[in-house]
C-alpha cells in the first residue's frame, strides 16, 4: 500500500493534527519516461505552513491533495532514462510512501553521503544559508551578523559559515538552553533569547558594534530591533518569516521600513533558494566538503515513523527541534 498524508482543511490560526488526513491507497505504476520512488527522509519545513496561506512562490494547498513536501526516495523501479533500481533522488513528491515521477522532477544525488545530511544540510537547508548569507548577505570578515531562528536548520548553517567568513556572529532562539549551545557547540559568539523580554537591550549588548548583516528567518519582533541596530550600508537577507505563518492573520509589518532602511542605506533583499540553482554543484561541493572537514556540524533532528508527519511539523512551530527537522521511514 501507498500511505499518504492528505492536506485536508485549511487550519484556522495554528495547525493541528486535523489539517491531514491519513488514507491508503494502491502503488503507483511508472508510465514510460517515469520512475517510482520510495520515499526514505520527508523533510519538515516551515513553508509547508506558508502554502496553506494562499499563493506564495508556488500555488496555495488544495484540501484533498498530498500533502506538498520535500523528500528523500529510492528508485525502485525505472522507465525513465538516467534513472536506475537504487538511485537516491529528491524532489517535491509529498507526504506518501510512494510516487512515479517523471525524471525532470527527480534531481538524482550523486554525493555518498548518509540520507540524513541529504534531506538538509547538503541541500535546500545548506543552499539556502550558503546562497542566502554569501549571495544575498555579503559578508565581509569583521562584520556583525546577526541570524534568527539560529538553532533550526538554516539558522545552525548560517551561523557556522558566518564564522567561517571571519564574522562575528550572534543568534537569537527560543530559551536559554537552546542560546547556551549555539555558543558552547556550534561557536556563536553570543545568543540572545527572544522569548525572554528586553530584545533591543540584549541585542545591544550581543551586538556592541551593531549589525552589519541581519539573516531574517522570523520576520516580527525580531526584524524590527534589528533594523534599529543596523549599521549603515547593512544587508537585511529576508529568507523567511516564521514568526507569521502559523497565525490567523499576520501582524503588520516593521513602522521603522521604509523610514530606517533609508537613512541607513540599508538593502534589504528577499530570495528564494531556487533561484541559485544553476550553482548548486558548485555549493553542494563546499557545503560538504565543510562537512567531512567537520567546519561545519551538520545537527539534525530525526523523528522516525511516516505517521507522525503531522506532529513533527507542529512542532517546529513550537521549537521543538534543533538543527534539520526530517522524518525517516
Ligand atoms: N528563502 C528560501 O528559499 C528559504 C528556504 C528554506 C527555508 N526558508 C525559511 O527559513 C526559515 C527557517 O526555516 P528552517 O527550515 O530552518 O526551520 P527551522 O528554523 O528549523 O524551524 C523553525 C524554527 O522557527 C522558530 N520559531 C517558531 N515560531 C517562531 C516565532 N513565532 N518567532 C520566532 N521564531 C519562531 C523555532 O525556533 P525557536 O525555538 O528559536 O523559536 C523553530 O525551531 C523559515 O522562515 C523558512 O520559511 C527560506
Amino acid at each position: 500500500m501507498n500511505r499518504q498524508w492528505l492536506y485536508a482543511k485549511a487550519p484556522v490560526g495554528k495547525i493541528t493534527p486535523d489539517t491531514f488526513e491519513w488514507t491508503e491507497t494502491a502503488i503507483p505504476v511508472p508510465r514510460d519516461g517515469e520512475a517510482l520512488v520510495r520515499t526514505r527522509m520527508l523533510s519538515l519545513d516551515p513553508a509547508n505552513r506558508a502554502w496553506m496561506m494562499g499563493k506564495t512562490y508556488r500555488d496555495a494547498l488544495a484540501p484533498g491533495q498530498v500533502m506538498s513536501g520535500f523528500a528523500v526516495g529510492e528508485v525502485v523501479e525505472s522507465k525513465a532514462a538516467g534513472l536506475a533500481k537504487g538511485d537516491i533522488v529528491e524532489g517535491d513528491w509529498g507526504w506518501q510512501d510512494y510516487a512515479a515521477l517523471p525524471a525532470r522532477r527527480l534531481y538524482k544525488r550523486h554525493t555518498p553521503a548518509a540520507l540524513e545530511l541529504l534531506i538538509g544540510p547538503l541541500s535546500v537547508t545548506g543552499l539556502t544559508a550558503y546562497f542566502g548569507l554569501l549571495d544575498v548577505g555579503q559578508p565581509k570578515a569583521g562584520d556583525t551578523v546577526l541570524v534568527s531562528a539560529a538553532a533550526g536548520a538554516v539558522g545552525t548553517m548560517v551561523g557556522q559559515i558566518a564564522k567561517l567568513a571571519g564574522c562575528r556572529v550572534v543568534g537569537t532562539a527560543g530559551g536559554q538552553e537552546k542560546c547556551d549551545w549555539l555558543v558552547r557547540e556550534l561557536g556563536f559568539d553570543a545568543a540572545v533569547d527572544y522569548r525572554a523580554g528586553g530584545l533591543r537591550r540584549a541585542l545591544v549588548s550581543a551586538c556592541p558594534a551593531g549589525i552589519d548583516v541581519y539573516f531574517d528567518n522570523t520576520g516580527g519582533p525580531v526584524l524590527d530591533a534589528a533594523l534599529s541596530l543596523m549599521n549603515l550600508r547593512g544587508r537585511i537577507v529576508c529568507c523567511g518569516n516564521v514568526s507569521q505563518y502559523d497565525v490567523e492573520k499576520p501582524a503588520p509589518g516593521p513602522m521603522a521600513v521604509p523610514g530606517l532602511v533609508v537613512t541607513k542605506r540599508l538593502r534589504m533583499e528577499g530570495f528564494i533558494v531556487m533561484d541559485f540553482y544553476d550553482r548548486r554543484a558548485e555549493a553542494e561541493a563546499r557545503l560538504a566538503q565543510w562537512v567531512a572537514d567537520g567546519r561545519i556540524k551538520a545537527v539534525v533532528d530525526i523523528i522516525d515513523g511516516f505517521e507522525k508527519a503531522p506532529e513533527a511539523l507542529i512542532g517546529l512551530f513550537e521549537g521543538r527541534n534543533r538543527g534539520k527537522r526530517a522524518v525517516r521511514i
